[in-house]
């Protein structure tokens, strides 16, 4: 049997499958119909932040392009599309004046979604937050969540109609760890008094806009968008191996506790708990009943004990030694990872359905004579669909996979030099050139096309 068709007889027949982006990585036009800054517009033009300097300005031009972008996914023969919704063009200071442009953006993106037969899976925050906002403390300040739920409102009132389910915020572990405690990301700070007001303020935001968001469209499938960390000891200790389970709670339980448990972990509280701002009730509207989750997955995280690392959770995390088994990003590729994770995470927690909405793999494979040979990420694509497979074949409810990404984009920190799209883009001439792995992609959906 063709290796494809395998593969694709793993999944049941109403598996859904699909690509996907995020605004600020794709739209580009940053200051066309009405859009203002957002906190990376700020964050990219401050020297040795992206690589060199790299924005979000023109990144794929999709604001232009939406239209032959969704004739691209559709012809990949996907059944859905994540994408997100820009908050600085609905809300270009925040809060307060709606941008009717931005919205119309939105609306008419969706309607040629909906003609193509693609369902609708939108996120409502990837990470730019108007610049406004910054102003007031960003995701520090109680307020920002406030004001991301009358976003979330506005949203769905005029496009919620058509949406087949929504997130709410993508990877609050980037919002917080990455972008307040590490400062890689914007806003680049790196305060452990930021971190513990952002992963509250934020947690907030997202049980405040599933509220927002079900006051106007009860059945609207909600959920959140995690990148849970697959944490391994980096040795057989014991001391490694409880340095890995404080690091699970640092990386993955301060977000999965309160939302899905309605609480904080007392290890927590106790490190943190004195710099967030929680007040009564705030657990009980984090931790309301979502429809669904979304994982994202990479790479897997190796901790050690490390007593000098920080005073929480005194685990440091050991980089992988190079080799053939690293992306061009420097992650480890370890589908194990997957599987043992969602395994993991539906031990500890009640969940409700899952979705990947993010895997995919970096590598910089440039065309040659017009073909673009990603041999390397259609292995890596094989193996994470074996780990999902294995993962639901042990009783993980997982429904659907969207890979990320339809096309190189805009990496963040890395600029545009990290390429994890299946579609090549040539930023020069904002050609797309499908890869061999897009290819390869189509081929497993029509296989599983053939299974349905
Ligand atoms: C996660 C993020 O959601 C996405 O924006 C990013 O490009 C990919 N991971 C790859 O790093």
């Amino acid at each position: 049997m063709a290796p494809n068709k395998e593969l694709a007889q793993r999944f049941p027949k109403d598996f859904l499958f699909g690509v996907a982006t995020a605004a600020y990585q794709i739209e580009g036009a940053a200051s066309e119909d009405g859009r203002k800054p957002s906190i990376w517009d700020a964050f990219s033009r401050m020297p040795g932040r992206v690589f060199q300097q790299h924005s979000g300005d023109v990144a794929c031009d999709h604001y232009h392009l939406w239209e032959s972008d969704l004739d691209m996914i559709q012809a990949l023969g996907v059944d859905a599309y994540r994408f997100s919704i820009a908050w600085p063009r609905i809300l270009p200071d925040g809060r307060g004046a709606v941008n009717e442009k931005g919205l119309d953006f939105y609306d008419r993106l969706i309607d040629a979604m909906v003609e193509r037969g693609l369902k609708v899976y939108p996120t409502l925050y990837h990470w730019d937050l108007p610049l406004m906002l910054a102003g007031d403390g960003g995701w520090t300040a109680r307020s920002t969540a406030e004001a991301f739920a009358d976003y979330a409102d506005i949203v769905v009132r005029r496009l919620g109609d058509r949406m087949d389910a929504l997130a709410t915020v993508n990877e609050p572990w980037c919002i917080c760890h990455l972008s307040h405690l590490y400062g890689i990301h914007a806003p680049g700070e790196k305060s452990t008094e930021a971190f513990a007001a952002a992963v509250h303020t934020l947690n907030l935001a997202h049980g405040l806009g599933v509220q927002a968001a079900r006051a106007v469209r009860p059945d609207l499938p909600m959920g959140i968008v995690i990148n849970a960390h697959s944490v391994y000891p980096a040795s057989e200790t014991a001391e490694a191996r409880a340095a890995a389970e404080r690091a699970f709670e640092f990386n993955n339980g301060i977000f999965f506790s309160p939302v899905f448990q309605g609480t904080y972990h007392p290890d927590i509280l106790s490190a943190f708990g004195d710099r967030m701002d929680i007040r009564d009730g705030d657990l009980d509207t984090i931790s309301q009943p979502l429809d669904w989750w979304g994982l994202n997955y990479y790479t897997p995280m190796r901790v050690a004990h490390d007593p000098e690392a920080a005073d929480y959770p005194q685990a440091r995390t050991v980089p992988p030694e190079p080799g053939p088994d690293l992306t061009d990003i420097g992650w480890e590729v370890y589908e194990t990872g997957l599987s043992d994770l969602m395994k993991d995470l539906y031990a500890r927690y009640r969940l409700p359905d899952c979705y990947i909405t993010e895997n995919g793999a970096c590598y910089n494979d440039g065309p040659e004579d017009g073909v673009i040979d990603d041999q390397r990420r259609i292995d890596y694509l094989e193996k994470h669909f074996g780990a999902i497979a294995d993962a639901r074949e042990a009783g993980v409810p997982v429904k659907g996979y969207f890979l990320w990404s339809l096309m190189d984009n805009f990496e963040w920190a890395e600029g545009y030099r990290m390429r994890f799209g299946i579609v090549h883009v040539d930023y020069d001439t904002q050609v797309r050139t499908l890869k061999n792995s897009a290819l390869w992609y189509r081929g497993l959906l029509e296989a599983h096309k053939e299974t349905r």
